[in-house]
């Protein structure tokens, strides 16, 4: 009996020693120690065993079986271990590879312009000021003169919203100049851009939604020759030094006297070429004096104080600028064409 149990120890350690995974250990394991294995069938024998033997043969059987076991243990855990180590190393990270590049989007021109403009703005001493784009009649018409029946008014050019109140989406980004006036006291220096609104239909120069840029000074003196000197920076910086201006009478409620202003051509430099009709020069702008019945219906005592107003729209600064010859390439957002810029 002690020669069998030897005899099965060192077959088994002999036969662990030679398996090649965990698998194959698992088999030389169940045909040791398994239901039928050769240990398990020797300790099933010992019952034959006398009074005297039994002990002694016990105790080693005994010692056996942990030899055995613990082999088998020692050997598990060099397998585990060694896969553990081949799954580190196929799994190695390269570091030096190139990593994936995720695609940025890309400035739209239309805010480059509105940034440039800004900048312009800031540096000359100016504050950027906000408003809502559901306007109340009253600060879109009304308080800046254009009073019921103008044809401003007209359904056919305004988005009117339904409820109570006279209320729509507003037209222009003038009524900033009245929710300025109405907030702060003089002096002030504001511009204010953003998205205006008209019932027109989409073709190459027209779009139901466009922007403005809203400018107003006002302080005690001022007067048409601060309004023609900030202009002129402004368009000299935004087309280059060389840009001269002039200005044109013109009409609108808000203002008197008011002014078109016209910039030298930036394409041409005056002579006349496809961006300015051949005239040499582009219309930039709406402007004039902040007529004396606004600024009363502020509370700003036009005795003391006057100011200048202007305004433009930004979609045909940014289209003349960058040659584009289509409004609607300005909404669609075709990233292939907003590249380019
Ligand atoms: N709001 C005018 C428009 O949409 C533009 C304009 C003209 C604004 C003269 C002004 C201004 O501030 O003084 O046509």
């Amino acid at each position: 009996m002690k020669d069998r149990l030897l005899e099965v120890k060192a077959r088994a350690l002999e036969s662990f020693g030679k398996v090649k995974d965990l698998k194959e250990l698992d088999e030389a394991r169940v045909r040791v120690l398994g239901k039928k294995g050769e240990l398990t069938a020797l300790m099933k024998g010992m019952g034959k065993l006398s009074k005297e033997e039994r002990p002694a043969i016990g105790q080693l059987a005994n010692e056996v079986r942990t030899a055995i076991e613990q082999d088998l243990e020692k050997r598990r855990t060099q397998f585990e271990e060694q896969a553990v180590a081949a799954k580190l190393k196929k799994e190695k990270i390269d570091v030096t590879m190139p990593g994936k590049k995720s695609s940025l989007g890309h400035i739209h021109p239309m805010n480059t312009v509105i940034e440039d403009i800004k900048n312009i703005f800031i540096g000359m001493g100016y504050e950027i000021a906000e408003g809502p784009e559901i306007e109340d009649a009253y600060y879109n018409f009304t308080a800046l003169n254009i009073p019921k029946g103008h044809t401003a008014r007209d359904e056919q050019d305004t988005f009117y919203v339904e409820g109570e109140g006279e209320f729509l989406l507003r037209t222009q980004t003038s009524p900033m100049q009245i929710r300025v006036m109405e907030q702060r006291k003089p002096p002030i220096r504001i511009i204010a851009p953003g998205r205006v609104y008209r019932s027109d239909d989409v073709d190459a120069t027209h779009s139901p939604i466009f922007h403005q840029l809203e400018g107003l000074v006002v302080d005690k003196g001022i007067t048409m020759g601060d309004l023609k000197g900030a202009l002129e920076v402004f368009a000299k910086q935004l087309f280059g030094e060389d840009t001269k201006v002039r200005f044109r009478p013109h009409h609108f409620p808000f203002t008197e006297p008011s002014a078109e202003m016209d910039a030298t051509c930036f394409a041409c430099g005056g002579k006349g070429c496809r961006v300015c009709k051949d005239s040499g020069w582009i219309e930039m702008l709406g402007c004039g004096m902040v007529h004396p019945k606004v600024l009363e219906r502020c509370g700003i005592d036009p005795k003391v104080y006057s100011g200048f107003a202007f305004g433009m729209g930004l979609e045909r600064v940014t289209m003349q600028r960058y040659g584009i010859n289509d409004l609607r390439l300005l909404f669609e957002n075709d990233v292939k064409f907003l590249k380019q810029f």
